[in-house]
């Protein structure tokens, strides 16, 4: 019997032949300087004088890409990032550099020092005092929820470890209008009645409003209902933590919100 050999075969030939058409891995360059503190530093400074005016000094962009949100640095390799920065990015406005090796090292580590995600970070920190931190005495549940806990005016942070960096959360928690969230502004609104509602507004238009207050309760508005609506300037959230917590309890929430990922990424520990 001959027809045995085809059935055999074809698999094979399908394995042998279509290996090749993967791409090969290709073999990223070490950082000499990966993850050393000293060269983050000095690679911060550096972008700052260097890059600033294109990328903006803390990197999230102006005439030149954002690199702090991740978007590019995250799956870009070592070598393609070194090489960006020493050749340029021909055809746009990337000039080519002359600084030495090492400090383009710099530059890639604080790159990806700034960009890595807080999940995958080594945060210091006691992250069972700063979940009872987030759900007592800092009172972030009255806004936040974390996995079905928690309130409605602020973003959910269940999943706040896997999408930013420790950097961005300790920004969040001591500058918090230093980037407001657009689709979480606060609003004031003054109704005809003379009745005034704050908290965050949810689809606006200029015939109704929805505004989430702070005990979570949603108010629908119509334009003939109010009288006053006033954008606030400044993120709903309390901007007084760098002095009501002291820097042992925002290490504690930083490791504790650091863990918080959903999905298919398991997480470090049941926090
Ligand atoms: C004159 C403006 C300008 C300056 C100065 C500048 N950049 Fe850029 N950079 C850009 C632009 C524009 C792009 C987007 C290029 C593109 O469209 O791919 C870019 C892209 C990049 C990228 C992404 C490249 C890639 O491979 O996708 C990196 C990384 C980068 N810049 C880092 C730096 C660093 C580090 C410095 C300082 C040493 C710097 N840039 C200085 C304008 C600038
Ligand atoms: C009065 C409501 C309120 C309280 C209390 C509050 N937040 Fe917020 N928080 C918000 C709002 C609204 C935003 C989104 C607007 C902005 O970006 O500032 C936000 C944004 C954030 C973000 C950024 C989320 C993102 O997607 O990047 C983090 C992290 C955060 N808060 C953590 C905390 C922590 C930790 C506490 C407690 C120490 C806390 N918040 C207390 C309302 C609050």
């Amino acid at each position: 019997m001959k027809t045995w050999m085809p059935g055999i075969l074809l698999p094979l030939a399908a394995l042998f032949c279509a290996a090749p058409l993967f791409p090969q891995k290709e073999e990223d360059v070490k950082n000499p300087l990966e993850k050393d503190r000293a060269a983050m530093a000095a690679g911060k400074k550096l972008f700052a004088e260097a890059c600033g005016t294109c990328h903006g000094t803390t990197g999230h962009g102006g005439r030149g890409p954002n690199l702090a949100d991740g978007k590019i640095v995250q799956p870009a390799k070592n070598k393609q990032l070194f090489d960006s920065i020493r050749k340029g990015v021909a055809g746009t406005e990337m000039p080519p550099c002359s600084l030495e090796d090492e400090k383009i090292w710099q530059l890639v580590a604080f790159l990806r020092d700034m960009t890595a995600n807080a999940f995958e970070t080594e945060v210091p920190g006691d992250a069972a005092a700063g979940k009872a931190l987030f759900f007592g005495k800092a009172r972030c549940a009255e806004c936040h929820m974390i996995r079905g806990q928690g309130g409605l005016m602020g973003p959910d942070l269940a999943n706040i470890g896997l999408t930013r960096s420790v950097e961005k959360l300790r920004e969040a928690i001591l500058q918090p209008d230093a980037e407001v969230d657009p689709s979480f502004r606060g609003v004031t609104v003054v109704t005809v009645d003379g009745r005034k509602i704050e908290g965050v507004a949810r689809n606006y238009s200029n015939y109704s409003i929805q505004v989430v207050d702070r005990e979570g309760r949603l108010h629908l508005l119509e334009r003939r209902e109010w009288r006053e609506l006033d954008w606030h300037k400044k993120s709903l959230m309390p901007d007084n933590y760098a002095q009501t917590l002291s820097s042992t309890e925002v290490q504690d929430l930083l490791a504790f919100l650091s863990r918080q990922s959903t999905g298919s990424v398991r997480r470090k520990e049941e926090q």
